[in-house]
Order: structure tokens, then C-alpha cells, then sequence
């Protein structure tokens, strides 16, 4: 009897010992029992979303990376600033800037409904919205890994020092990509992210009226767009490559050409050491596609929170009471 007992015991400490293991770490599956109708919920609403703006797919693919930059994608970004929340909103990379915080509410309010409670986390619903809107545009579709959990905090300090800025040069860009755990063919591969959507004047004046490495005309088709004066327009907006509701390698095509339309998308292509891949996935669109499916599995992976870290918010804005 006694032995019986211990056994079960042992048993016991086993299953729970392997429960927390398999908590730690992301899994595609991660849902499948708790809320089997969780990822067609989000990629229903995503695509019922780009259905209405295209460009939504972009914003969405953007708040993804830029929750990931900043302490792990933990959907920080999504917080709204409180007395004790200094949120990442209003840090320089997003003010004005990230969007698509409605299209995630929705995602949640439907996502929490299909499952019958606040299942799914925030920071997993923009992995998969991402993914999701990469498909829609026509992009690659991967498995995403999923089981992060949401943070509590916030830091708009962090959000300005980590997210990488237009300006940086090649070095830099490596350097803060390195400071992720990602390498220079992340760097690359990921930056194809800007054959969606759209940048600001604001981010582009400088690249357009002083810099050398930039394709004449194309130049002076923008300056048309984005007027010299500083403070005269700078919220209009230019297509990141010729094609910005399709996820195709025109991104790459276009540095080639010296058409890059930020400065740090030009410095990919400018006589440094990641020439070589912007050309091979020129010539093998298959490999952009491989590699960047690789790549969001790699960012989506940086510093997740899981197991009892962190909480599953009711509302994606706010910290649970
Ligand atoms: C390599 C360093 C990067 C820099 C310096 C950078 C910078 C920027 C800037 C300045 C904008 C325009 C924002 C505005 O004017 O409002 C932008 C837009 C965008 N970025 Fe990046 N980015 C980088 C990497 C990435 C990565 C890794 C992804 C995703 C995988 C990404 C996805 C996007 C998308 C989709 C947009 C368009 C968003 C929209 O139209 O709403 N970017 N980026
Ligand atoms: C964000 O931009 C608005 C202007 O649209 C400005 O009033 C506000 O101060 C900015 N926020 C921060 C934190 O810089
Ligand atoms: C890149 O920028 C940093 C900081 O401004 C500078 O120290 C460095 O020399 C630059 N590197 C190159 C190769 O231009
Ligand atoms: C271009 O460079 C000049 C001289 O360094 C600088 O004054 C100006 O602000 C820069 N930007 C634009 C848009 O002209």
C-alpha cells in the first residue's frame, strides 16, 4: 500500500515536473486543447481588416517587431500610459507612428469569446496577426510558436534605445540586431518587412535631399511627396518599395537600384558586407521567403515570457487589477 502510494506520488512529481518544462518553452501547439478555434479567430479578423486598409497588414507585421525589441515580445506596446505605466507609445520609433492597437482590440474581444475566457495572450495574438497579414499580402506563411505570456511593465526609455532608427548606419543596424540575439542575415532578411506599407517624410527628408547613394529621379519624385522645410509635411506618406500591399521582393530589387526609400534600407545595399545577400534574394525570391519565414520564428522567440511569468491580460491596454 505504502509503496503504491509513493509511487503515485513519484508519478505525480514527474508529471508536474514535465508539465513545467513544457510550459517554458513556446510550442505551435500551445492552444490546441485550451481554445482549439484560437488562431482561425485572429486570422479572421486579420484578414477581414486588410480587407478594409491593406495597409494593415504592415502596421500589424510592425507592432509585432517593434513588441519584440523592446524586453521580448511580451506585448508591451500595447499598454496605455497610467501613472504607473510609461508606455512605449509615446516613444520616438511609435508616436504617431505604430498603429493598429484597434484591429488588436477586436482580436482579443473575438479571440476571448471563441475560447470562452482570456486564454490567449496579447503578445501571442500579435505573433500570429503578423504571420497572418504576411500570408494575406502574399507573403510566406510559417508555424508560429506560441505560449508568451503578457508583461506588467512597460518602458518607453527602453522602447526609444532598442528599436532601431532610420538613421543608423550598417554597423549600427548590425550592432542593435546583435543586441536581440539576431545576425546579420536576420538583419537582412527581416528588413524585407519593408516591401509593406508605408514611412513618413519625417523619416526620409534627409535620404532624399543630402545623401549621394540614392537614384536621381526617384529622388526628385519624392521631394514632390516630402518637402525640404522641416515641420512642412513631414507626416506625408511614401510606399516603403514600389508594390506596399504586396508581400514580393521588389524591397530588394529596389536597393539594387539604389531606390532604398529609408536611409538604413540603403545601407543594406551600399558596398558592405550584406550586399551579397540583398543580390542573392533578388535572384532567388525562394530563399527571401525562406530565410524570413526563419527569421520571424527567431525574433518571435526573443525573451518570451512563460509558464507563471507574466499574465494573460483581460484587456490588451491595461495590466490586469
Ligand atoms: C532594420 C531596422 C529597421 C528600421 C530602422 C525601421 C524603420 C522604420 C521606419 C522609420 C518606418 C516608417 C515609420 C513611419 O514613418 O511612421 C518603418 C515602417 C515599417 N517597418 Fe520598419 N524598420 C526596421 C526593421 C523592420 C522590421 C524587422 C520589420 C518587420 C519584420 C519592419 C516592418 C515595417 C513595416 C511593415 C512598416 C510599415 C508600417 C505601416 O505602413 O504602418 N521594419 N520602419
Ligand atoms: C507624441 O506626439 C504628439 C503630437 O502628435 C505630442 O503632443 C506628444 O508630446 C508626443 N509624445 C511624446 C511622449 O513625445
Ligand atoms: C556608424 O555610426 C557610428 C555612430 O555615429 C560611427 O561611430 C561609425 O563610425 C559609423 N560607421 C561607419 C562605417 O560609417
Ligand atoms: C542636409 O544637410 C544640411 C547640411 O549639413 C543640413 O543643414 C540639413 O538640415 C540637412 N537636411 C535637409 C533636409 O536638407
Amino acid at each position: 500500500m505504502a509503496s503504491a502510494g509513493s509511487l503515485l506520488c513519484v508519478r505525480a512529481f514527474v508529471l508536474l515536473a514535465l508539465a513545467a518544462t513544457a510550459f517554458s518553452q513556446l510550442s505551435p501547439n500551445f492552444y490546441d486543447n485550451s481554445c482549439p478555434h484560437a488562431l482561425s479567430t485572429i486570422q479572421s479578423v486579420v484578414r477581414t481588416a486588410i480587407y478594409k486598409e491593406r495597409r494593415m497588414g504592415a502596421s500589424l507585421l510592425r507592432l509585432h517587431f517593434h513588441d519584440c525589441f523592446v524586453n521580448g515580445c511580451d506585448a508591451s506596446i500595447l499598454l496605455d500610459s497610467t501613472p504607473t505605466i510609461d508606455s512605449e507609445k509615446g516613444a520616438l520609433p511609435n508616436n504617431n507612428s505604430a498603429r493598429g492597437f484597434e484591429v488588436v482590440d477586436n482580436i482579443k474581444s473575438e479571440v476571448d469569446q471563441a475560447c470562452g475566457g482570456p486564454v490567449v495572450s496579447c503578445a501571442d495574438i500579435l505573433a500570429v496577426a503578423a504571420r497572418d497579414s504576411v500570408v494575406a499580402l502574399g507573403g510566406p506563411a510559417w508555424e508560429v510558436q506560441l505560449g508568451r505570456r503578457d508583461s506588467t511593465t512597460a518602458s518607453r526609455t527602453t522602447a526609444n534605445a532598442d528599436i532601431p532608427a532610420p538613421t543608423m548606419n550598417l554597423t549600427q543596424l548590425i550592432e542593435n540586431f546583435k543586441n536581440q540575439g539576431l545576425d546579420e542575415t536576420d538583419l537582412v532578411a527581416l528588413s524585407g518587412g519593408h516591401t509593406i506599407g508605408f514611412a513618413q517624410c519625417v523619416a526620409f527628408r534627409d535620404r532624399i535631399y543630402n545623401e549621394t547613394n540614392i537614384e536621381g529621379a526617384f529622388a526628385e519624385k519624392l521631394k514632390s511627396i516630402c518637402p525640404r522645410q522641416s515641420n512642412d509635411g513631414d507626416s506625408n506618406l511614401a510606399s516603403l518599395d514600389p508594390t506596399p500591399a504586396y508581400f514580393d521582393p521588389a524591397y530588394y530589387y529596389n536597393l539594387a537600384q539604389r531606390k532604398g526609400l529609408l536611409h538604413s534600407d540603403q545601407e543594406l545595399f551600399n558596398g558592405g558586407s550584406t550586399d551579397a545577400l540583398v543580390n542573392k534574394y533578388t535572384s532567388y525570391p525562394i530563399a527571401f521567403w525562406q530565410d524570413f519565414a526563419k527569421s520571424m520564428v527567431k525574433m518571435g522567440s526573443i525573451k518570451p515570457l512563460t509558464g507563471y511569468q507574466g499574465q494573460i491580460r483581460l484587456n490588451c491596454r491595461a495590466v490586469n487589477q
